[in-house]
């Protein structure tokens, strides 16, 4: 779920270039032209939530641009995870004030999480922006945007124990028509002691089912090839079907969702070891579509590091967890979150995240060094006492593993044949397509004129990188 990582190999479960999509509505007045420029940072849900954003935006009648100049409204929806990605949104800011200085009329907004941990402080201190929106607010929009215009200040941070915004028809932006986002949840309960999202998401809730399966229902017929279930622990979703009081788990959800269209490929993130079921590996086995690749974030492998983390499994639970993976279903790739040089990490808590590495043969890592986040559990009790120097370098070791096994798996994939979805062209040729296997294998291969982007097709394997696979394709 991570779009902003510095780690070898960068997520592009989307295209992060946000593009703006026409909207026609009737009942709009043809006299309204107003433009909003939006970008996010952050992961996955973020961008989603952007895709809300920009409903509630075109029923108002405002179109969108993707020139921030051309725009009467720029939006920033923003991330807290680590201080660099409020860093980044910073300096967005300071450029967005310039333009602001040049076309007074203009109104900048943040939305998202660093909104919801600074609160007033970008409007009423900082005074660098003109409206402050959090991440259950969104339905606001328009009010708010009525309180900028007439001057005032305008800001609604205030969370939801029930917002899912169940009813609201995403608008896809920057879409390939293929891959698209379905939120299934929203905030998170688990207080693991270096994360700011429980503060800036509030508290967990999961939204209709029957409101996910019709919005998988509507990508299908628009033609979409694969549909991504988000949340930030998708295997504690719960929803309590108040006609029948019946409970859906996400196992259930899963199934639903995968049965909407055999051909649609069902992807989720991201899944907790202390929360995933062998009956979501029971479909993950059973139905073709849900793909067989699991985001299993370990963080560390250190149990010592991981009580303090307050991830409430340990090593030797987390490994019990892989196996069980590796038995049910043995063709799955399983990817990781890791975390270098969190507070009193040894070089020997380091060797375990490493040893953890191996043992787990991760597809594919996010790593991150540990950045303290004001007022998480972790800033409140312990010392932040890792030199960073002695971070870094942890954390280019254990990219340094995560590019070894991910080469050794990826060698053992030479010979085989995989079922790729083609997403379009490759990045270096125009005569060659990319596409993604089932277990998330990023695969580049020659074009052939009975393909195209959004196609299946089978692709033999004949070389391996860390990070890509190229193959042929065997035409059926
Ligand atoms: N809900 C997901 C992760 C959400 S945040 C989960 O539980 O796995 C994405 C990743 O950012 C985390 O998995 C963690 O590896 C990293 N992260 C979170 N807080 C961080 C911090 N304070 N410093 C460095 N990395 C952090
Ligand atoms: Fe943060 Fe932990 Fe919740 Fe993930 S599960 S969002 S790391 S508190
Ligand atoms: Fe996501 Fe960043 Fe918020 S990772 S939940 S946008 S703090």
């Amino acid at each position: 779920m991570h779009l902003d990582n510095h780690t070898s190999q960068a997520s592009d479960l989307l295209d992060p270039s946000i593009q703006g999509q026409a909207f026609d509505d009737k009942n709009i007045n043809p006299e309204f032209s107003k433009k909003y420029f939006i970008e996010s940072y952050g992961c996955a849900m973020n961008f989603s939530d952007s895709e809300i954003v920009a409903s509630i935006l075109a029923q108002e009648g405002f179109k969108s641009t993707t020139n921030e100049k051309e725009a009467d409204l720029i939006l920033l929806n923003t991330c807290s995870i680590r201080e660099k990605a409020e860093q980044t949104v910073r300096s967005r800011l300071a450029n967005f004030n310039k333009l602001k200085a040049k076309k007074p009329g203009v109104l900048i907004g943040v939305l998202g999480c660093m909104a919801e941990r600074l609160k007033k402080k970008f409007l009423e201190e900082e005074k660098i922006v003109d409206i402050v929106l959090g991440p259950d607010a969104y339905r606001d929009l328009p009010n708010i945007i009525a309180t900028a215009e007439g001057g005032q200040k305008a800001v609604n941070v205030l969370l939801s124990r029930e917002e899912t915004y169940a009813d609201i028809s995403p608008l896809r932006l920057g879409t390939n028509g293929i891959s698209a986002f379905i939120s299934i949840m929203r905030g998170c309960d688990n207080m693991c002691s270096f994360c700011v999202v429980p503060f800036t998401r509030g508290r967990e809730r999961s939204r209709d089912a029957y409101s996910i399966v019709a919005e998988a229902k509507d990508l299908s017929q628009k033609g979409f090839k694969e549909v991504t279930l988000l949340g930030q622990n998708v295997d504690s979703y719960k929803w309590l079907n108040p006609e029948t009081n019946e409970e859906v788990s996400f196992a259930q959800l899963l199934v639903m969702v995968a049965k909407v269209d055999p051909t649609m490929r069902v992807r989720f993130s991201t899944s907790h070891p202390k929360d995933i079921t062998d009956e979501v590996m029971y479909a993950i086995r059973d139905y073709h579509n849900i793909c067989k690749y699991i985001h299993l974030p370990v963080q560390s492998g250190s149990s010592r590091i991981l009580k303090l983390m307050n991830r409430t499994y340990d090593q030797e639970w987390y490994k019990a967890k892989i196996d069980r993976i590796n038995e049910i279903i043995p063709d799955c790739a399983i990817s990781s979150d890791i975390i270098t040089g969190f507070c009193t990490e040894t070089e020997e808590d380091h060797q375990e995240t490493m040893d953890i590495m191996r043992y787990s043969n991760y597809s594919l890592s996010y790593m991150f060094f540990y950045s303290e986040r004001p007022g998480t559990l972790a800033a409140r009790k312990y010392e932040d006492d890792v030199p960073l120097e002695v971070k870094k370098r942890r954390l280019s070791e254990v990219i340094r593993v995560q590019n070894q096994v991910a080469h050794e798996l990826n060698k053992k994939d030479i010979g085989h044949t995989f079922e790729v979805l083609i997403e379009g062209n490759s990045k270096k040729s125009d005569q060659e397509f990319k596409g993604r296997t089932s277990q998330y294998k990023t695969v580049v291969f020659p074009k052939h004129e009975n393909y195209k982007p959004g196609d299946y097709v089978n692709v033999k394997i004949t070389a391996a990188s860390p990070a890509t696979l190229r193959g042929e394709i065997i035409l059926s």
